[in-house]
């Protein structure tokens, strides 16, 4: 929400709808970074990590911001980013110039003997991870764009540098983190190159490396565990087994980790940019329970089918109103914390951009420039780019039917979607038929009940059918929920552990009835509850 008209939204705008978040029922913010940035990539290339960026306000206004969420019973979290600075900040200018204690801040290499890169790494957001810099005559390694250079968390003073920022929040009182790229801060010593021709994907050499939980761990005993407060590492790469070496309770690590696996059911990501492929409904139902078995005695999970990185949830793993709905039954009554990403919770879907220039992403934009070297022109490539495109997430949220969506008075930073009129907060939440209005509901249902929140997964569908069907049990109670994950209807009889005659709780469709066997419409989901 944009408070002062120039078409960026704002601190200030976000205390004017903490009454709407409040309303909906959330208890906490994750923040993507707030902090001062050049923003190549959206902020997450930092330079200053003690000050709000210019855009978005001031200390004070955070401050204030704390307060009044707080007053509200919501908790704030920020967004970690220690894996790189942005190229702006003091501690790479200074490295540049060798300035002491800084020389040895980021991860500096001589070229090889060719000239070339020290090594054949691919980034994220352009051909090589290595750029040379004129002054210092060496590469700096960057994973992601060439404004965005990597720490060097071999660098004891760097990790040092890192725990103090956390700390300086915290203390501001802040309720914990998310940790951008969180499995990627340990490099393979020696960084060896990738075996074959031109640029690789090298993931096996920074993902998940070998001092990432000695590194982990400290930040845990120095920082963490001296607050009252919570951790989610994004963990690209990994399944629940590797994960539970985050998040098993005596790892003293992370308390969550945001997994990737839902976002490769429909994208080919072996290969740079991203391929589609088609949407398996039964692959995805497999990850969810494969994750809640895994984690069943220990760890927690963190549910979420959306964040500012992937494509709008409705559209992508189910279409219509009812499948939106669908989606957001099927997360909130699994066992772990629920993320809703913001206009979720309307049922926002993808934009359609028109031209290149409408782009704002930086991913979006390597993408386009890797089809067009490889001959494709921006019509060719156009569907794919606006299915997955990142800035699909970040379009302004849609705040009511008005000019701008009411998301400002001025002109908006990036495009509005052209539904506005259709998706809306203003006129969903004044209808108990809403989108909004059932995560309303359901938000609630799982705040006032300990089944749905601590009560075991019991999986009771393992056919290969895309039927989602499993029960929680906690003391007396037991929850049961059955869901079509597909788009057509579905002949179905249900297992006869599932409780037909149990109290039915939520559905997204109504007139459904259950009987031995019976159709399920598309994406149905219903809730019931029985008590022993
Ligand atoms: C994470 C962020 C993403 C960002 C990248 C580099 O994946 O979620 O938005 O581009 O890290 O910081
Ligand atoms: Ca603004």
């Amino acid at each position: 929400m944009d408070s002062n008209g120039d078409g960026i939204g704002d601190l200030p705008g976000v205390i004017s709808k903490l009454d709407y978040l409040s309303d909906l029922g959330i208890t906490a913010i994750w923040f993507s970074p707030i902090f001062k940035s050049p923003n190549d990539d959206m902020g997450y290339d930092i330079s200053d990590y003690r000050d709000i960026m210019d855009e978005f306000g001031t200390l004070d206004d955070f401050k204030a911001l704390l307060k009044e969420a707080d007053r509200r019973g919501i908790k704030i979290l920020l967004d970690l980013v220690a894996n790189h600075t942005s190229d702006e900040h003091e501690w790479f200018q200074k490295s540049i110039r060798k300035e002491d204690p800084y020389t040895d801040y980021y991860i500096w290499r001589d070229p090889k003997p060719d000239g070339s890169e020290p090594n054949n790494w691919m980034s994220h957001f352009c051909p090589s991870a290595w750029t040379w810099n004129e002054k210092r005559e060496q590469y700096y390694l960057h994973l992601f764009s060439k404004k965005q250079p990597d720490l060097n968390w071999e660098n004891p003073l760097v990790r040092e540098e890192i725990y103090e920022i956390a700390k300086y929040w915290l203390d501001m009182g802040v309720s914990g983190f998310r940790l951008d790229t969180s499995t990627m801060y340990s490099k393979e010593p020696g960084l060896p190159d990738m075996p074959g021709e031109g640029y690789q994907w090298a993931g096996k050499f920074f993902m998940n490396g070998p001092r990432i939980h000695e590194f982990i761990k400290e930040m845990n005993s120095r920082v963490f565990s001296k607050y009252d407060c919570m951790t989610v590492g994004e963990a690209s790469g990994i399944g629940p087994e590797e994960s539970l070496e985050y998040i098993a309770s005596s790892r003293n690590e992370y308390n969550m980790v945001i997994q990737f696996e839902p976002f490769d059911t429909d994208k080919d990501s072996s290969s740079e940019p991203w391929e589609k492929r088609e949407f398996n409904p039964v692959e995805f139902r497999d990850i969810f329970i494969h994750w809640q078995e895994v984690l069943a005695d220990d760890g927690w999970n963190c549910l979420c089918l959306s964040n500012h990185d992937q494509p709008r949830q409705a559209g992508r793993f189910a279409k219509s109103e009812a499948g939106a709905k669908m989606l957001a039954l099927m997360l909130h009554c699994q066992k772990g914390t629920p993320f809703v990403y913001q206009g979720e919770e309307l049922g926002m879907t993808n934009a359609v951009f028109d031209s290149a220039e409408e782009y704002n992403d930086i991913q979006t934009k390597n993408a386009l420039r890797m089809h067009e070297e490889a001959g494709k022109s921006f019509e060719e490539v156009k569907d794919l780019l606006n299915y997955f495109s990142r800035d699909n997430a970040r379009t302004p949220m849609q705040w009511t039917a008005g000019e701008k969506a009411g998301f400002t008075s001025g002109s908006p930073w990036l495009k509005i979607n052209n539904n506005k009129d259709k998706i809306n907060a203003a006129s969903q939440m004044v209808d108990s038929d809403s989108v909004w209005s059932f995560y309303q509901r359901l938000i609630k249902i799982r705040k006032e009940s300990d089944t749905l929140k601590y009560g075991c997964f019991i999986n009771l569908e393992t056919a290969k059918v895309p039927i989602l069907c499993f029960k929680r049990a906690y003391g007396n109670d037991c929850y049961y929920v059955l869901i079509n994950l597909s788009g057509e209807p579905q002949e179905y009889t249900p297992p006869e552990d599932y409780d037909c005659d149990a109290a039915l709780v939520l559905s997204n469709i109504s007139e459904v009835r259950i009987s031995s066997s019976f159709v399920l419409p598309p994406w149905y989901a219903e809730l019931r509850k029985s008590h022993n």
